[in-house]
């Protein structure tokens, strides 16, 4: 195995890489104020939110969320590994990647690596499927399910035979052959140490991405027996979250609509019955990021779902996942099957001419005012406020628009009162606060440090690091909650390191549990605020706030160790955090 590639290197690296030339280079930049700017490189948009701080070193879109370093631009843009990435900017820089323990240098398998390993697993289980002597019995399940040749080659269903170690005779002959089956999913680790294939006797379904590279499979048994599905774990190229069943098949289709079901097999039924453009999620409800996904190949969407009430169930949730993504002219609807039907059986029954009934396709508006009015009597003025208060969160989610003002008004109506009385419901207060008050204002009862203060004094940190020299003494934080140690502890690395930039901490905290609320707090979203502040002083009383807060929730620990009996009057109101004396709720 490579030794690690030390951390100071990477600091040193990144010292000398310009976030800005590396991402111009692929993705023409443009200077804009202070920082600067690019049509989004991750999703389709018609005006520049991609966002680069030289500042910084770090990109952030604020269309669709993504941020990070010159290394994590590599890994997203380019598809690299980390190590891979890192390689590609010494290169640039003209250094060498130096190794922990001074071990032989190695490139880890890179995702390319495991792409094209998937291809040949995926060759393998088709193989099987043709010659292998079981295979008769997968053959008749598949024809037993109705489905096609045709069907079963377009979308390379293959054969998982029995027997534990198929693959790994395979394709995993050499130690390094084993550690990349390894990483892509297809073995399991025995506790006493060796392997064994994942997927054991079961009809494979490959699943590949949107630019139809091998990911990951589903694998389904062909009996009773459960799990009834198996899909591949969590892998450097596999995340159920992220993928959809059948979007690769519908490239160079052009499909108006997309239909999401829920199963391998509705896919699949539908894709052979002449219905194009219908997708699966694996198992898991419809993610942001599917939505995102289909959104970028057409407007319009319709969620098919069971008519039980799982069906109903996950329903809810895509609408509620959809709401906030609905920007002008996005369209969702909703299919509803009976009861006893999923769009396998349905259209396996009746045939593919009214699966797609426009009498059937509820839009989600539709959808969403007649559930809100389940269970409440609007003939009450109870009834007509418990609808106005259940709408309340979900009109308020809506990206302002035509939708959101259209349900208003029907919101209003059916509540017997105007648009003008529901729209100071749904307004959050958007507030021109600095991040101390901002902060301050939401005062701390749980016994823990206020998260919103320290946030916002890791934000100023990350913005400008060397605000760190105003706090060198951090140990009287290394004793607090875990959120002060993390404190503690930038601040420490920070006082080491002078000339740190924001890319710099994030990266030093890479594969953390505080990574993904640094590259959060690493917004550029908000710096041309703190820009305008006396950020020295913000800082100053930010800190000052987090001690005060930090002696009153150790002054009120040690008063609730007491008995009330013995605490005199003072301490009492202090423990009611009151102002002393001459309060009005007093006994
Ligand atoms: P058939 O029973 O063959 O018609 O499959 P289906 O594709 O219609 O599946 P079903 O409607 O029962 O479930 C919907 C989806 O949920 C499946 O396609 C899988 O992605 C997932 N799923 C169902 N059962 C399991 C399971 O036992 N384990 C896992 N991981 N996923 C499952
Ligand atoms: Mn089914």
């Amino acid at each position: 195995m490579p030794g690690r590639i030390p951390q100071s290197f990477i600091e040193d690296l990144l010292a000398r890489t310009d976030i800005v030339d590396v991402i111009d280079g692929l993705v023409p930049l443009r200077k804009a104020g202070k920082n600067w700017q690019a049509l989004c490189p991750f999703h389709d948009e018609k005006s520049p939110s991609f966002t680069v701080s030289q500042d910084k070193q770090f990109y952030h879109c604020f269309g669709c969320g993504v941020n990070g370093t010159a290394i994590s631009f590599l890994m997203e843009y380019s598809n690299m590994g980390f190590v891979e990435a890192v390689e590609s900017l010494a290169a640039r820089a003209g250094l060498d990647v130096p190794r922990e323990g001074g071990g032989p240098v190695r490139s880890e398998a890179g995702l390319g690596e495991i792409h094209e390993l998937l291809e040949l697993v995926i060759e393998y289980y088709r193989r099987q499927l043709k010659e292998h002597p079981q295979a008769a019995r997968a053959v008749e399940y598949l024809r037993s399910r109705g489905l096609t040749g045709d069907l079963a080659a377009r979308f390379e269903i293959g054969y998982a035979p029995p027997g534990w170690d198929n693959l790994i005779t395979a394709l995993g002959r050499s130690d390094a052959a084993l550690q990349r089956l390894l990483k892509a999913g297809m073995l399991i680790q025995r506790e006493g140490g060796g392997y064994y294939d994942r997927f054991r006797d079961r009809i494979m379904y490959p699943i590949r991405d949107h630019r139809g590279r091998a990911v990951g499979f589903g694998g389904r048994v062909m009996d009773e027996s459960t799990p009834k599905y198996l899909n591949s774990p969590e892998t450097p190229v596999f995340h159920k979250g992220r993928e959809l069943y059948g979007l690769h098949q519908l490239r160079g289709a052009n499909p108006a609509r997309l239909i999401v079901v829920e199963g391998y097999m509705d896919a699949l039924a539908l894709a052979q019955f002449g219905i194009t453009g219908a997708v699966a999620t694996l198992g898991t409800a419809a993610t942001r990021e599917h939505l995102e996904r289909m959104f970028r190949i057409t407007p319009r969407i319709i969620f098919c779902f069971d008519g039980d009430d799982a069906g109903t169930r996950a329903g809810w949730r895509a609408l509620e996942t959809a709401l906030p993504l609905l920007r002008d002219g996005r369209q969702v609807y909703f299919l509803f099957l009976p009861e006893d039907e999923d769009p396998d059986t349905h259209v396996r029954r009746h045939g593919p001419g009214t699966f797609e009934e426009e009498g059937r396709l509820v839009p989600l508006s539709d959808h969403l005012i007649n559930t809100l009015k389940e269970g409440v009597d609007l003939n009450t003025r109870e009834g007509r406020a418990r609808f106005v208060d259940r709408a309340a969160p979900h009109l308020g989610a809506l990206p302002t628009g035509a939708l959101r003002q259209l349900l208003i008004q029907d919101i209003a109506r059916l509540a017997g009162t105007g648009p003008e009385q529901i729209d100071p419901l749904l307004r959050r207060p958007k507030s021109r606060a600095t991040p101390r008050r901002q902060a301050q204002r939401r005062g701390t009862q749980t016994g823990r440090p206020n998260p919103v203060l320290l946030g916002s004094i890791i934000r100023m940190l990350l913005f400008r690091p060397a605000l760190a020299q105003l706090v060198p003494e951090t140990g009287s934080f290394r004793t607090g909650a875990p959120g002060e140690v993390f404190l503690a502890e930038l601040l420490d690395f920070v006082h080491s390191r002078p000339n740190i930039s924001c890319a710099g901490i994030v990266e030093n905290w890479r594969d953390s549990p505080f990574e993904s609320r640094l590259r959060e707090l690493s917004s550029i979203r908000d710096d041309a605020e703190l820009e305008g502040l006396d950020l020295e002083r913000e800082f100053a009383d930010a800190m000052a706030a987090l001690h005060e807060q930090k002696s009153r929730l150790e002054r009120r620990s040690q008063l609730q160790g007491k008995g009330l009996k013995d605490l005199s009057e003072d301490e009492r109101q202090q423990l009611r955090n009151r102002k002393p004396r001459g309060g009005s709720i007093r006994k």
